[in-house]
């Protein structure tokens, strides 16, 4: 996928840099609800597309991607706290399925824990719909369950 750069919304979206990683980890830490770990990250990153939007240099979002032909998934998909309900994660998603788009992605998947309430909305929003529901997926740090729904969109 060809490297790309825009501005939008004061935000540069970017393709992920050597130099952004542990900045792009931190913010996948305090937003994830059980966060890999760096290795893991790492190892993902250089298998799949993560897309960052920075503002006045600092990372305050991303996407990461995997394509396999002609479909992708959504591994994950983040914004910092303080810069929430702006629009940034739809500026993201909307440049991530562009570059799908060009790569000759049709079909987008995705995971979500049902009970992220916020995340689903923002998902729904993006026109993507429930196809399977996986019980108690998710094993969470304090010892609970979520169900995982996976979710489509075609592009
Ligand atoms: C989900 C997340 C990425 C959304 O980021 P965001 O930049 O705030 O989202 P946007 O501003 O682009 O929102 C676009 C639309 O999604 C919906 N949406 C986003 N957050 C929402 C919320 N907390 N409650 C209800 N709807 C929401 C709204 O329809 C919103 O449009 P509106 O603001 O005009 O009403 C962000 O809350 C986040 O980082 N959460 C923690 C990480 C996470 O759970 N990621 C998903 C992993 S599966």
């Amino acid at each position: 996928m060809a490297a790309h750069s825009i501005t939008a919304k004061h935000f540069d979206l970017e393709a992920i840099q050597s130099a952004d990683v542990t900045s792009t980890y931190a913010l996948f830490q305090q937003t994830h609800r059980n966060p890999w770990s760096l290795e893991s990250f790492s190892e993902t990153l250089s298998t799949s597309h993560c897309l960052v939007a920075k503002k006045e240099g600092l990372v305050k979002g991303f996407v990461l991607f995997s394509v396999m032909f002609e479909q992708a998934e959504v591994l994950y998909i983040c914004v910092e706290e303080s810069s929430r309900r702006s629009g940034l994660a739809a500026l993201l998603m909307k440049e991530a399925i562009a570059l799908m788009k060009a790569d000759t992605v049709t079909s987008l998947l995705l995971e979500v824990a049902e009970d992220n309430d916020s995340a689903r909305s923002f998902y729904q929003k993006m026109h993507f719909h429930v196809i399977d529901v996986r019980k108690n997926y998710y094993h969470h740090a304090d010892g609970g369950k979520s169900n995982a729904l996976v979710m489509q969109r075609d592009l």
